[in-house]
This record gives C-alpha cells, structure tokens and sequence, in this order.
C-alpha cells in the first residue's frame, strides 16, 4: 500500500537546498530545513522568499499561494527537529565526509524506520552514504537541478542496497507530487547529467585557461551557436566553482580519465574565493543585488 509521503527535511539551506525546500513547501508539504546555525538558517530563508519573490513577478505563482508556502517552511539549527519526518533530503557541500556524517547522525534521529533517507549528491556513491546508516535499503540519490523550482529534472539512482519500494516511493514523491520529470542512473559517479555535463564545462575552462576565446567568446559560441540557455563558464559559475571542482574531483577518483581531472585555472579561482555568482565573481562578474536571484 502507498504511504503518501507529507514531511519533508532538509539538510542544507544553500542554492540547492533552499530550491528544494521551496519546490516542497509550494507542492504543499509540510518542511523542515536544517542549517548549521541561525545566521545560515535566516539567509536559507531569504533564499527561498526570493525565489519565491521572482515566481510571483514572473507570473508563475500567485501571492497568496507564495505567502502559504512560506508558512508551510521552518528553518531550524537542531538535526533532531527532523525526528518525525518522512523524507529527508540532504544538500549539504558535495564532501563525503559532511555527508557521511549526517547520514550516521540521521539514521539514529528520524524515527519512523520506514522513513527514506535521500541525498542530492553530483557524484558521490549512494552506497557509501547508505552503508553509514542501519537503513541502507531506505537510502536513495534524489538529485535536483540549478535553479530547482525552475528545471523540471530529477535524477533517481538506487544503489546495490536501494530497496526497489524506495525507487517507488521517491519516483511517486518526484513525478506525482513535486510534478518533476525522473531518469534513473546506476550508482557510479556522476550519474547521467554530471557524467556528461563536466568534462564539458572543464573543457570549456581549459579553452579559457589556453587563451584561445575568451569567456565571453565562449559562451557566446554555444549560446548562440548551439541555443544553450547559458554558455559554459555561465553556468560553472551558476553551479558555484567549488562545487564543479568537487564533482570532478569525484568523477576523477572514479574514472581516473584525465578529461576529469581539474584544470589548474579552476582550482586556482577556488583558492582565490571567485567561486561564481555565489560570490559576485567567477568567470564573470555579477551584480551582488541580485545573487539570490537566478
Ligand atoms: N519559480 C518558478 N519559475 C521561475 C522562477 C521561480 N522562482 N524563476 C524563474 N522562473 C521561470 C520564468 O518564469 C521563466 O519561465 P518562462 O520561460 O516560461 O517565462 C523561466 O523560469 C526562466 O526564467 P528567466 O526568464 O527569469 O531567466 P532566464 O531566461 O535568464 O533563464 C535559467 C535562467 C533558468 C537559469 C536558464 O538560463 C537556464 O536554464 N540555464 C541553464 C541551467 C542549467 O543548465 N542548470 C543545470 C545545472 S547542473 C546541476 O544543477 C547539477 C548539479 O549537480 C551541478
């Protein structure tokens, strides 16, 4: 029998996380984020009114519907206030250690043993995850895409463990509740988008890091060239520069393929702290106003 799945966690209240819990809340489920402490958890909040903000200026959400999602959110610093959910989402940084620590301290915390324990990871083995819990049939990747209220994919990938009624039940929660699309991927790094999408983006920054176009040039090509919605280093910098180099550092681990390994000129921009349009800066230059934004 189906178990409607009605409260939602989640861990991490960053672009990806905040884009979640927004998508969640507007699905009309009760959600729960959880930050690392109240300065982070205020900004997580900010995060999705604007967004919701924009929803409502671009015509897609009316303000009463924005104003209910709003007050269907909590923001809190304490793991334990997810006691009682039913799905909980981690997007935390895309670290393995981060993540595998949160999945030990979850598995002891969310007290329904039925309850499915998800991650957002890019790149990092679903496995790995499932086997810090007792539960690992009940942990599943359930990876969104950059801005989440916005690109209707979601990528599904079971691991070894992944029992096929926690397929099901996320399947149902992605298509049926939050109206997005899935494709299903076998646990290796990267999954389907990653696996393509990076060693494009990285051969995007090798051209840039050669001096053969320059960023603009570059996007430019495949924005117009090919009908992208955003060139290359456009949308390295949407990611976030230290998320790309996380990912293909994992696909690196993986493969051992040098098309993965990370440019010099990305890790560099990372040490520097131009990590794209989180910071105002990365291969482009942003307006800071307007970081919260798209
Ligand atoms: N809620 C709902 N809809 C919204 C919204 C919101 N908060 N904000 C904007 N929208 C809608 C707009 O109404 C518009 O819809 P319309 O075309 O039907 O009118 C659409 O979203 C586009 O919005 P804008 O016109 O304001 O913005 P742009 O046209 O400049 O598009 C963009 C911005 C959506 C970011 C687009 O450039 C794009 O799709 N870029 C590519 C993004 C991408 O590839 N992301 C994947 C990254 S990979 C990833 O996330 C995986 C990770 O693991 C790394």
């Amino acid at each position: 029998m189906r178990r409607d799945i009605l409260r939602i966690g989640v861990v991490g209240g960053g672009r990806m996380g905040a884009g979640i819990a927004e998508v969640c809340a507007r699905a009309g489920l009760d959600t729960v984020v959880c930050e690392v402490d109240a300065m982070a958890a205020r900004a997580a909040r900010e995060r999705v009114s604007a967004s919701l903000d924009r929803a409502v200026r671009r015509g897609k959400l009316d303000r009463d519907s924005a104003r209910d999602a709003l007050d269907r959110l909590a923001f809190t610093q304490a793991l334990e206030d997810l006691a009682d959910r039913q799905l909980v989402v981690e997007a935390v940084v895309e670290n393995a250690d981060a993540k595998t620590e949160i999945f030990t301290a979850l598995d002891k915390i969310v007290e329904d043993p039925g309850a499915i324990l998800a991650t957002n990871t890019s790149s990092l083995p679903i496995m790995r995850l499932g086997m810090a819990t007792g539960r690992a049939d009940r942990v599943v990747g359930l990876h969104f895409f950059n801005p989440v209220p916005v690109l209707p994919l979601v990528e599904i990938v079971a691991s070894l463990h992944t029992a096929p009624g926690t397929v099901a039940a996320v399947e149902d929660f992605a298509t049926r509740v939050l109206g997005k699309t899935v494709v299903h991927a076998r646990d290796r790094a990267g999954f389907v988008v990653n696996a393509l999408l990076i060693p494009y983006l990285l051969a995007a920054i090798r051209m840039a890091e050669s001096g053969f176009a320059t960023a603009t040039d570059i996007d430019a090509g495949m924005e117009l060239g090919c009908a992208h919605p955003m060139g290359p280093l456009r949308l390295a910098d949407l990611i976030g520069l230290d998320t790309v180099a996380s990912i293909a550092e994992s696909l690196y681990d993986e493969f051992r393929e040098p098309l993965h390994a990370p440019p010099p000129l990305l890790q560099r921009m990372v040490e520097a702290g131009l990590l794209g349009r989180k910071t105002g800066r990365g291969f482009h230059v942003y307006d800071a106003v307007r970081q919260s934004d798209i």
